[in-house]
């Protein structure tokens, strides 16, 4: 190598060195932001992924409403609330609250919903962690949840929370990836065992095929006794 390769070697080494440490800490706020949810990923997931969702939103929206068609819904992971504000337009009868653990999700999602027209006795969106739902014992008629529970950090504590605020004969309807886009966890086998050992003693487990034919998503269904 000739002598100038060797200094430019030497100025970049010594420049990465200067700016190691805020480099590692813009790199690992960006990783933190991605994995909260915050501001700017609870934007740009609802402009980007949610946007495009939207018949997958319709069609659980209409799933819900068959099976609970009045009463309260509690929505988790309610993200930027697509869904929730679709079903509480979609079923006039039934009420949807929806808790989400970003803060900025919950923004969007109240600010979509005040946009929509329809008032906080409707559709209301609040901060809260599935694993310490914020609600009283058999307060909901139903719960649905979609692409959230691959986010949760412990899924048995999430269904304990949940069966705990259905009221006795309430479903739960918890959508999510198959587990054959890199979720191992969402396999059928092992979301039995989930459900079996959770306090609801078991559940159904479907393939929702959507787009079209692709099996994209993955169901468990689950009623309290
Ligand atoms: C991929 S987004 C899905 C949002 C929305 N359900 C949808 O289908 O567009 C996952 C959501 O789950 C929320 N979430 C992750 N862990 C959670 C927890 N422990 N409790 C409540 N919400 C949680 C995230 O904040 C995020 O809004």
């Amino acid at each position: 190598m000739t002598r100038r390769y060797w200094l430019v070697l030497i100025a970049a080494l010594g420049i990465a060195l200067h700016y190691r440490n805020p480099v590692r800490a813009t790199v690992k706020r960006a990783y933190a932001n991605v994995r909260a949810f915050d501001m700017p990923t609870a934007g740009m997931y609802d402009a980007i992924w949610a946007s495009l969702l939207g018949g997958f939103y319709s069609r659980v929206a209409d799933e819900v409403a068959a099976t609970c068609p009045s009463g309260t819904v509690l929505e988790v992971g309610s993200g930027p609330g697509r869904l929730g504000v679709r079903l509480a337009r979609s079923a006039p009868r039934l009420n949807v609250t929806g808790v989400d653990l970003s803060p900025e999700m919950v923004e969007l999602a109240n600010h979509r919903a005040a946009e929509a027209g329809l008032p906080g006795e409707r559709v209301r969106f609040k901060v809260g962690d599935v694993g310490a739902l914020p609600y009283a014992d058999g307060r909901f008629d139903g719960v649905v949840s979609t692409l959230s529970l691959h986010h949760w950090p412990d899924p048995a504590l999430g269904l304990a929370e949940i069966h705990r605020i259905l009221k006795p004969g309430g479903e739960a309807r918890i959508y999510d990836l198959g587990h054959w886009l890199w979720l191992p966890a969402n396999s059928d086998s092992r979301l039995d065992r989930l459900a079996t050992e959770s306090p609801f003693g078991g559940g159904e487990v479907e393939v929702v095929r959507w787009p079209g034919p692709v099996p994209a998503f993955v169901l468990l269904r689950l009623r309290r006794n």
